[in-house]
C-alpha cells in the first residue's frame, strides 16, 4: 500500500494496530525478534495487564505471558474472578523480545510507547493493571520504584491504574505473594466501583 513499515497513521482498530506492531521496524529489537507480541483479547474488556516485554516463549507463539509467569498470571486473575480474552486485555510495553531477556532500553519503550497509548484508546479498560517497575513507570512517567509506588491507586488519563510486582519477581521471592494480593484486591475494589480510585 505504499505506506511506512510500521505505520505512522493512527490505526482505527485493534486488528489494524496489531498489523503495524507485527510489521514494525522502529528499533532494533525487530533485527532480533522471531516475531512481535502485539497483546491478546479484544475492544471493551474492562481490565488491561501490561507487563514488560515479551520472553523466549512468547517470541515463539506470538502471544503475551504464555510461559510460566503467565501461568501465574493467571492465577492471579482467576483470584478475583478475570480470566484472560474474556475479562482481560494482555500485553507489554515493549512488544518484542530483547535479545537474552535484557531489560528494555529507554529507546525501545519510548519508539513502542505509541502502540500500547493506542491500545488503551481503543480497548478502553475500566482498570489497568501493571505488572513490574518498567509497566508502571512508563504509564505513571515516573522513576519511583515498584516497592513504593505500589498499594495504591493511580489514574492513566482518566482509568484507574493499580501497580504490583512482576509475576516472574515473585516466583522468585515468596515474600512478594502478599503485597500482590493485596493489590489484587484493591483492583477487584476497583472493578466494583468501591471508592479506591
Ligand atoms: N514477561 C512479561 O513481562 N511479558 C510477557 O509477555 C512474558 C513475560
Amino acid at each position: 500500500e505504499g505506506k511506512p513499515t510500521g505505520g505512522d497513521d493512527p490505526a482505527r482498530t485493534l486488528g489494524a494496530l496489531h498489523e503495524q506492531v507485527r510489521a514494525c521496524n522502529r528499533c532494533d529489537l525487530a533485527r532480533t525478534r522471531r516475531q512481535a507480541v502485539p497483546g491478546t483479547g479484544r475492544v471493551g474488556l474492562p481490565v488491561m495487564v501490561v507487563g514488560e516485554a515479551p520472553g523466549a516463549d512468547e517470541d515463539v507463539k506470538g502471544e503475551p505471558f504464555v510461559g510460566r509467569a503467565g501461568q501465574y498470571l493467571d492465577k492471579w486473575l482467576a483470584a478475583i474472578g478475570l480470566q484472560r480474552g474474556r475479562d482481560v486485555f494482555i500485553t507489554n510495553v515493549v512488544k518484542c523480545r530483547p535479545p537474552g531477556n535484557r531489560d528494555p532500553r529507554p529507546d525501545e519503550i519510548s519508539a513502542c510507547l505509541p502502540f500500547l497509548e493506542a491500545q488503551i484508546a481503543l480497548v478502553r479498560p475500566r482498570a489497568i493493571l501493571t505488572v513490574g517497575r518498567f509497566a508502571a513507570s512508563t504509564l505513571l512517567g515516573t522513576q519511583e520504584g515498584i516497592s513504593r509506588l505500589r498499594g495504591r491507586v493511580y489514574r492513566y488519563r482518566d482509568i484507574p491504574l493499580v501497580p504490583t510486582y512482576h509475576p516472574s519477581a515473585v516466583l522468585r521471592d515468596p515474600s512478594l505473594r502478599r503485597p500482590v494480593w493485596e493489590d489484587l484486591k484493591l483492583l477487584s475494589s476497583v472493578l466494583r466501583g468501591e471508592g479506591a480510585g
